[in-house]
């Protein structure tokens, strides 16, 4: 966006000036959003803290396998530990088939118990630093379970599975994935009723010491622009992305916000359809208007054309006769409307 916003300034067109501004506008709070697992929160399976169970397999489903989801982020085929050093522990994407994956895992890794790879790098006291880093440190739950599950399998004879006890444990979540957008919150809220209370926001724990001990290093602190910035619940999250989609990701609705505007029918910055229309020649140097000018434009400055229908008018189109026009305009554009539904043909950006 910022090449994008340069460039375009760089060209001297109004419309160009725009955008170079309101990337700068946008890039003054921090806007970016991280994706992850929709699984947030704790889930403690029903027997997760009995003392004794009958089988090893019920003794992983409950001690072990909530623990799998971390690791998963990374050892999975075509994972960031599907590597030479790596892949000799290796799960699927189907949680389903985590013991059978486990335990060939620790076949794989020669077997044994507290010298076995799975617990050297799951603790980090390797000889070789581990790259996922140290989820389970000798001594905690996490540690003995994995521990104790090693010593069935090595030794039946030795096998214990009452000390299995404790703390019920939760469901250790995946690293951050990446979704492509959208936030923790939507992902958390998606099927879930108004009343849901909304889980913190993950990015407000990016404080000054949350690198230590980590093997993720982030290198800078997370700062809430506004005091309301949490929205309680689920069905106020969904209330405030109503209110805020027409506002910044309006496609030609009447009342969109747009740049200086307001959600008014005009503002200074607009400009007029007949501009744009003119920017195969006035900004690309072609000497006719290509057919496939929306697609150009779009790429051109690196704005997706809007999925839904944002029209302007092409030369010679009165947009009150063709429902806006039978162009197709880039997302953060809009075509501006009176109160009454009609259009302006005039243009602003979002
Ligand atoms: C952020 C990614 C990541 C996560 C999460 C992760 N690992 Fe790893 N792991 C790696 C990478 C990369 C390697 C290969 C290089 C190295 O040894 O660190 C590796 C290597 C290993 C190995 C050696 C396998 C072999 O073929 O020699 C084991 C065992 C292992 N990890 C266990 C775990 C366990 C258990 C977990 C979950 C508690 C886990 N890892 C979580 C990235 C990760």
């Amino acid at each position: 966006m910022q090449m994008a916003g340069y460039k375009m300034h760089s060209e001297q067109t109004n419309f160009g000036l725009l955008v170079a501004a309101v990337v700068l506008t946008i890039a003054g709070c921090g806007g970016g959003t991280y994706g992850g697992s929709s699984d947030s929160g704790s889930s403690a399976t029903p027997d997760s803290n009995q003392d004794t169970f009958a089988t090893d397999r019920a003794f992983f489903d409950a001690r072990v396998a909530p623990r799998m989801e971390f690791c998963r982020s990374c050892h999975v085929p075509g994972g960031i530990a599907d590597t030479d050093d790596g892949r000799r522990f290796l799960l699927s994407r189907n949680p389903a088939e985590d013991y059978d994956n486990f335990y060939a895992s620790w076949q794989r890794l020669g077997r044994g118990t507290d010298l076995n790879l799975i617990l050297t790098k799951g603790s980090n006291t390797a000889d070789e630093r581990h790259d996922g880093g140290g989820p389970w440190p000798v001594g905690s739950d996490a540690y003995s379970d994995v521990l104790t599950l090693f010593i069935c399998w090595d030794n039946p004879q030795a096998c214990d599975l009452t000390t299995g006890g404790g703390e019920p444990i939760t469901d250790e979540l995946p690293l951050l994935g990446s979704a492509r957008g959208s936030h923790l919150w939507f992902d958390y809220c998606e099927g879930k009723p108004d009343n849901e209370p909304v889980p913190q926001d993950p990015r407000e724990l990016v404080v000054p010491g949350i690198n230590t001990g980590k093997a993720v290093y982030m290198n800078g602190w997370w700062q809430t622009c506004q005091d309301d910035n949490h929205p309680g619940n689920c069905g106020e999250l969904r209330a405030r992305y109503d209110r805020g989609y027409r506002l910044v990701a309006s496609d030609s609705e009447v009342g969109a916000g747009h740049f200086f505007g307001g959600n008014y029918t005009d503002a200074g910055f607009a400009f007029p359809a007949s501009d744009y229309n003119t920017l195969w020649s006035a900004a690309m140097g072609l000497s006719e208007r290509p057919d496939n000018f929306d697609q150009l434009i779009s790429e051109r400055w690196g704005m997706p054309l809007s999925q839904t229908h944002n029209p302007y008018p092409l030369p010679g189109e009165d947009p009150n006769q063709t429902n806006g026009g039978n162009g197709q305009l880039p997302i953060g554009l809009t075509h501006l409307r009176n109160e009454d539904g009609s259009w302006t043909g005039r243009l602003n950006v979002t």
